[in-house]
């Protein structure tokens, strides 16, 4: 029998969760627009073969505009040394503030971009170039292909494989940012062998 039968409709809102928190980097260096960053979390994978993701962004935001101009930004995972830089990006406009400078972060070009800035200081980005944009209501959805994928090269091991549990990574959770430290499984770990199970420490 169900554990739980009860539950309570809270409405038609957008609950999803955790959902991802990054940092947009934009810049129109024609039209004399330094880099700036916009704190994002309605982005998502949406296509493996292109490698495609989404962004939603509201008209009003600067950096709205910006992008839909250049059609190419960067996506800076959030690392939780730079989680209070995130937050701070998601509640200053470019329009008044140099963010970069504010939070001491370094923009730095990114493979495959003509013009959009990376944070120097995340543990990885994302170089993308905005195929579509589809107008949805509150939000215009920036469908993207991700032309090129850099690492900080601190976050190779020896033997060339990426340690992704050393980027500390920040997940967000209904208005919080959230460490994300305890390992419950790998891809495919509930059919698993125990043998599989031991070699990858989740079985004794
Ligand atoms: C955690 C967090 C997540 C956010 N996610 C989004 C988002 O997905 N889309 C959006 O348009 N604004 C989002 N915002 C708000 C913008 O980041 C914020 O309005 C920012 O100041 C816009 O910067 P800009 O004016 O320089 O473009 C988010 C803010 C925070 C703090």
């Amino acid at each position: 029998m169900a554990k739980n039968v009860n539950f309570r409709s809270i409405g038609p809102t957008t609950y999803l969760s955790p959902v991802p928190v990054v940092m947009l980097g934009c810049a129109d260096p024609e039209a004399g627009v330094r880099p700036n960053l916009i704190t994002v979390a309605w982005t998502g994978v949406v296509c493996s073969k292109p490698p495609m993701i989404s962004v939603s962004i509201r008209k009003e935001r600067y950096s709205h505009g910006i992008i839909s101009k250049t059609g190419e930004f960067t996506l800076n995972l959030t690392g939780q040394a730079i989680s209070r830089a995130t937050d701070f990006c998601g509640v200053k406009s470019g329009r008044d503030t140099d963010k970069f400078a504010a939070m001491g972060l370094t923009p730095i070009p990114a493979p495959g971009l003509d013009c959009a800035p990376a944070v120097a200081e995340a543990p990885a980005f994302l170089s993308c170039k905005v195929q579509q944009i589809i107008e949805l209501g509150s939000h215009d959805l920036f469908l993207a292909q991700v032309v090129d994928v850099n690492v900080a090269e601190e976050y190779f091991t020896e033997s060339g494989s990426i340690d992704e549990e050393a980027m500390q990574l920040v997940g967000y959770v209904h208005g919080k940012y959230r460490a994300m430290s305890d390992v419950l499984g790998f891809f495919g770990y509930s059919v698993a062998s125990d043998e599989a199970l031991r070699r990858r420490g989740l079985k004794g």
